[in-house]
């Protein structure tokens, strides 16, 4: 390599070249993207990160042995060109930022060859995922992943100098180190000096941030990979980053604040989106009416009504039977959407079973005000009259219902308005609408488990009106807890934390964590309660999601480098492997599973 570098460096990259050079002599350096040889002259694409430049070569300019060289190369070779920059001879390319000019080479050196890749490197890749990700380091050669990497690193810059201005220190924080309670699987990893104890990989740097307020540090953030074995989605990874950050003597105000400057610089510098301040914001409450959303996509309306009242008394047993079990009857109002054919309505009924419904209860508005409907029959005309006004139903609109318990009419109905607005075409990418979801509940009943949950993390603290019902209703009470979201999706979140050992003493018990476990599992963090602590709250953003908003891609795996898939492995390194014995006898570690069973899977 040193050989073949030798005399020679790079003096633009191909797109830094540009009509001003004309008449330069300059070195660019990349692979070649395409290659055709017109007899006597040869043209070139050569590719690297910022684009395309055209390099053309004849023996006059460069002479017959490199000219000769030039003839045997072909597509992802490397190559370092040295040519004089030129007017476009042949016509100018609109397509290509270097489209008005070309580098005709005086000197070529073939830096490496390469096999044909199993497939084209271009943008917009017709080839399956799963041979992209396969040769993982052949697809991040494609310009639309390479500008999500650049996008990515824009966007990491940027958090950074603003949250250095704003006076935040970034420190890291351990990744081998003890159960977290965000309430994902751990990550196990086996200790060989203490055999038969595990490391946990982090779930979030939760803990440490709160200890690095305990000592003073006041404003903190981290750049940080986390990780969580939970089912895979397209938006959620096994190893994922957050933008972390922890600040003392704030409230909730302070933390939305600070969030929403560093939201409108990210947008405004990354990719030139302004973001008008402040962010709308929401109670989980109203999400949940309005919407049956704690992330509501707030780009299109069709919002929730609630019709209990309206048809409590009808003669549809699905609707009163529903309200019997203490359940609800709520709708919405699919305007201008009352020609929708059967087929497509039945398609949404079998939508909605996905989400635990029984059905969906629909009723067309035609234009002369009659209606199609699956249920009009057990209905009185003055009780479709109500419910047709409840709705705000005009002629030409399809009215859908849900009747079951509150939390499957939400989950339903909540999936059914994103589900109408994408087959309508609504979701626009290049919208971008931010919301606050506050007040979010402490807890939650885990039916499985038989005890309440911390929704968000054991240590974020009641709202202060709420305080008094931990004993007496525990479910009622409201934390000061905060999410963002984007478009529907939860792109961070955050709350501000107990920082009184009786209150988080309080929490576990209402957690069902004796006193002892308590101590057990965090005892470190209570011990450090003791010694001073300032109030404090903070906020974590998932970057790959915030990131995949931003360049508008549906899944994560787009803008991570070395992505997993569904069954969280790695299909370039084949992560994870089998190990040696030798490496598990080290780790006093047996495995219960027959080897052979696993080496002929
Ligand atoms: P939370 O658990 O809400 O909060 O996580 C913060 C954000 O991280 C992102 N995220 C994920 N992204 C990709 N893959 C995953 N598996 C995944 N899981 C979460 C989401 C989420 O909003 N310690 C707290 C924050 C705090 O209280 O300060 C925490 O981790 O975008
Ligand atoms: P059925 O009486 O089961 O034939 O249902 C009559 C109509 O009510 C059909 O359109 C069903 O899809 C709908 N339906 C059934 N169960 C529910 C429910 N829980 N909520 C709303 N609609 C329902």
């Amino acid at each position: 390599m040193a050989e073949a570098m030798k005399g020679l460096q790079r003096s633009h990259r191909c797109t830094e070249v540009t009509n001003k050079n004309v008449g330069e002599t300059v070195t660019v350096m990349g692979w070649v993207q395409k290659y055709r040889n017109k007899g006597g002259i040869i043209f070139i694409d050569l590719r690297d990160r910022s684009g395309l430049l055209q390099i053309i070569f004849e023996e006059s300019d460069c002479g017959a042995e490199n000219f000769a060289k030039a003839e045997k190369i072909r597509s992802e070779f490397v190559i370092a060109v040295v040519g004089k920059v030129e007017a476009r001879s042949g016509g100018i390319n609109e397509n290509l930022a270097t489209g008005d000019i070309e580098i005709r080479a005086t000197e070529l050196r073939v830096l490496s060859e390469a096999e044909t890749p199993p497939f084209p490197i271009e943008e917009e890749s017709k080839t399956k995922e799963d041979l992209r990700l396969k040769y993982r380091y052949l697809d991040l050669r494609r310009p639309d992943i390479q500008k999500n990497m650049i996008l990515r690193s824009k966007v990491a810059t940027v958090t950074r100098q603003f949250l250095a201005e704003e006076g935040f220190l970034e420190i890291e924080t351990p990744v081998l180190t003890k159960s977290t309670p965000e309430g994902a699987r751990d990550y196990l990893v086996p200790s060989r000096v203490h055999p038969g104890n595990f490391y946990a990989l982090p779930q979030s740097p939760q803990i440490f941030k709160q200890l690095l307020m305990v000592s003073g540090y006041d404003r903190y953030f981290q750049i940080v990979k986390c990780f969580r074995d939970e089912d895979l989605r397209a938006d959620r990874q096994p190893e994922f980053t957050q933008i972390d950050m922890e600040l003392s003597f704030v409230d909730v105000e302070d933390v939305l604040d600070v969030n929403e400057r560093l939201l409108k610089k990210m947008f405004e510098e990354a990719i030139g989106i302004d973001v008008p301040l402040p962010i709308q914001r929401m109670t989980y409450a109203e999400a949940m009416e309005r919407f049956g959303s704690d992330k509501p996509d707030v780009r299109f309306g069709f919002e929730l009504k609630n019709v209990s009242e309206v048809v409590k008394d009808c003669g549809f047993s699905v609707f009163t039977g529903a309200l019997g079990n203490g359940g609800s009857v709520r709708g919405i109002n699919a305007e201008g959407q009352g020609d929708m054919p059967r087929k497509k309505i039945d398609a949404l009924v079998s939508f909605v079973k996905d989400y635990g419904a029984k059905g969906l209860a629909y009723l067309a508005i035609e234009a002369d005000g009659s209606y199609k409907s699956s249920f009009a029959k057990f209905l009185t005309e003055e009780e479709l009259k109500a419910l047709v006004e409840a709705m705000s139903g005009k002629p030409g609109d399809l009215l859908l219902f849900a009747a079951d318990e509150d939390d499957v009419v939400f989950a339903a109905l909540g999936a059914l308005r994103i589900e109408i607005a994408k087959n309508l075409g609504l979701l626009l990418k290049d919208e971008y609408k931010f919301l606050w979801i506050t007040e979010f509940p402490l807890l939650e009943y885990s039916k499985e488990e038989n005890r309440y949950t911390a929704k968000h993390h054991p240590f974020t603290m009641p709202m202060d009106e709420d305080l008094h019902l931990l004993d007496t209703d525990p479910g009622k009470v409201r934390a000061k807890a905060y999410d963002i979201t984007l478009n529907g999706t939860e792109i961070g979140g955050g709350s501000v934390r107990i920082y009184q050992n009786d209150v988080q003493e309080k929490m576990f018990e209402v957690l069902g964590f004796t006193k002892e476990r308590a101590y057990e599992q965090f005892g470190f963090l209570l011990n450090a309660f003791k010694y001073g602590v300032p109030p404090h709250a903070g906020l974590a953003y998932g970057l790959d999601r915030l990131i995949m908003l931003m360049a508008k891609e549906d899944s994560i795996r787009d803008v991570i480098a070395f992505p997993k898939v569904k069954d969280a492995s790695c299909l370039m390194s084949e992560a994870p492997n089998l190990v040696e014995d030798k490496q598990l006898k080290e780790l006093e570690i047996g495995l219960t599973i027959d080897q052979n069973y696993i080496w002929n899977k």
